[in-house]
């Protein structure tokens, strides 16, 4: 639960007016049912796509740079009006671009395009959300602020972040587990010191929000801030932060560009097998790992830190759960095993954290042609004590592989070298979908 503080709620504080052309539309007045008595959506989307996009450095502004064949609005479009509850939806785009978006966006909404607006956004992204603001329909409670060059993200995730809002009466946030280590360094790049990443969290949008809670937030304004969740927390209002979705990833560079036309392609591979009456062929693969004791060495295991427990010795951190994920995904797809990848002597590996392994092999399953399903690991061993965090191991694994990880652990009743706790065992199962054969046959986009 996520308290907020104590606020007086009347009344309700009020956003700057946004950009010249953002007269509201006589359609955004309304509360309550609408003339034709069905009710106005009690939940509010504003999608940035103002930005200029430097980083990505195309011709056009980055929401407007094609991606398979369509604009990056319009498949960040896909995943909002592919929402269940339907939301009022307020686009911010440049302002020269403002006709195009409306064209694009009433497009996408179809039949929806009651509750769609269109606005011109502002010098920086956070001038650019109060301008979205600026045209919330009384009748929403929930706000959403999303970026448009999100553009894979799905209808489950926006849909996920709303809800939980709702639940918790506060701001939600969606975040990954950040699996690289992170190294803080002073201003000539010398290293001063390894940051704890167990405590950190990439963020994503959309970034969910009671209305009141936002609306004073930006009514207060202030600093710029490169998220709502920032702006709202210098105002007293906290946020939480849940399971993000890889696929959330934002399209800052070229390399993100292609990565997101590369996921899109397999998308449409997959969907072209299922038209096809043919599912891909399933491929499964199998991973054990083992470590022994040690107590000299902290604890890694799936992907967690447990202070206070034995650690297990090797040449990596010893994480065996991790170690059979890779081995059972690489195996799957036919491409060996994790010692044949990465040496088992490679010093670049020496205390390499087993999400690095993981996400180096998830890449490799990908480029290989195959899409992850789902992965299973148990562990065996006496400790450490592993149910109260099997959600926390799961969350984050899950992240790291891109598809659903289910955990388990058991005991060998006393039996063997894990009965006699001189170490831990891990066993891991993969299903891969082989996807190759619909992609070199895939239709243009
Ligand atoms: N954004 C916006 N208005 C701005 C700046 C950013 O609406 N003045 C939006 C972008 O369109 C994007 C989101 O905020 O959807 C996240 O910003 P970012 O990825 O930084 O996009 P750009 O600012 O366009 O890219 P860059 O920083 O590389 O110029
Ligand atoms: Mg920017």
């Amino acid at each position: 639960m996520n308290p907020a503080p104590e606020r007086t709620p009347e009344p309700e504080p009020t956003v700057a007016e946004p950009g010249s052309n953002a007269v509201p539309d006589s359609r955004l007045e309304t509360s309550g049912p609408d003339a034709s008595g069905a009710p106005t959506p009690g939940r509010a989307i504003v999608i940035v796509a103002a930005g200029s996009g430097q980083r990505l450095g195309a011709e056009r502004p980055k929401a407007f740079v094609t991606l398979a064949g369509r604009s990056i609005l319009e498949h960040c479009l896909d995943g909002v009006f592919g929402m269940h509850e339907a939301a009022q939806v307020i686009v911010v785009a440049p302002a020269a671009l403002v006709p195009e978006a409306e064209e694009i966006a009433f497009r996408a909404a179809g039949a929806a395009r009651d509750y769609v607006s269109v606005v011109s956004g502002g010098a920086t992204r956070q001038e650019s959300v109060r301008a979205g603001l600026g045209l919330l329909l009384d009748s929403v409670q929930t706000v959403l602020v999303h970026d448009a060059a999100r553009a894979l993200a799905t209808s489950d995730h926006l849909e996920r972040v709303a809800m939980l809002v709702e639940q918790t009466g506060g701001g939600v946030v969606p975040g990954l587990a950040v699996a690289d280590t992170i190294k803080s360094v002073d201003a000539d790049g010398t290293i001063t010191g390894t940051v704890d990443r167990s405590a950190l969290r990439a963020v994503q949008t959309p970034q969910g929000f009671p209305r009141a809670q936002i609306l004073a937030a930006y009514a207060a304004g202030g600093d710029d801030h490169t998220d709502d969740a920032a702006l709202c927390a210098a105002h007293g209002f906290s946020s939480i932060v849940v399971a993000g979705d890889p696929l959330a990833f934002k399209i800052t560079t070229p390399w993100d560009l292609q990565r997101a036309e590369r996921l899109l392609a397999e998308r449409v591979a997959a969907a072209a097998l299922a038209s096809a009456g043919t599912a891909p062929a399933l491929r499964s693969g199998l991973g054990i790992d083992v470590h022994a004791f040690d107590d000299d060495q902290p604890l890694w295991l799936a992907g967690l830190n447990w202070p206070g427990e034995p650690g297990l010795s090797g040449h990596s951190d010893g994480d065996a759960v991790a170690h059979a994920i890779v081995d059972a995904v690489l195996s799957a797809a036919g491409l060996g095993d994790i010692g044949g990848m990465f040496g088992t002597d490679d010093p670049r590996f020496d205390g390499a954290h087993g999400s690095v392994f993981l996400e180096a092999a998830v890449e490799r399953v990908r480029e290989a042609g195959y899409r992850i399903e789902s992965v299973t690991a148990q562990i065996v061993g006496n400790r450490p004590r592993f149910s109260p965090r099997r959600a926390e191991a799961e969350e984050l694994l899950t992240a790291l592989v891109g598809a659903p990880v289910s955990l388990s652990a058991t005991t060998t009743d006393g039996l063997g070298f894990t009965g006699r706790g001189e170490g831990i065992a891990a066993i891991a199962t993969a299903l891969l979908a082989d996807i190759r054969a619909a992609s070199a046959a895939r239709p243009v986009v």
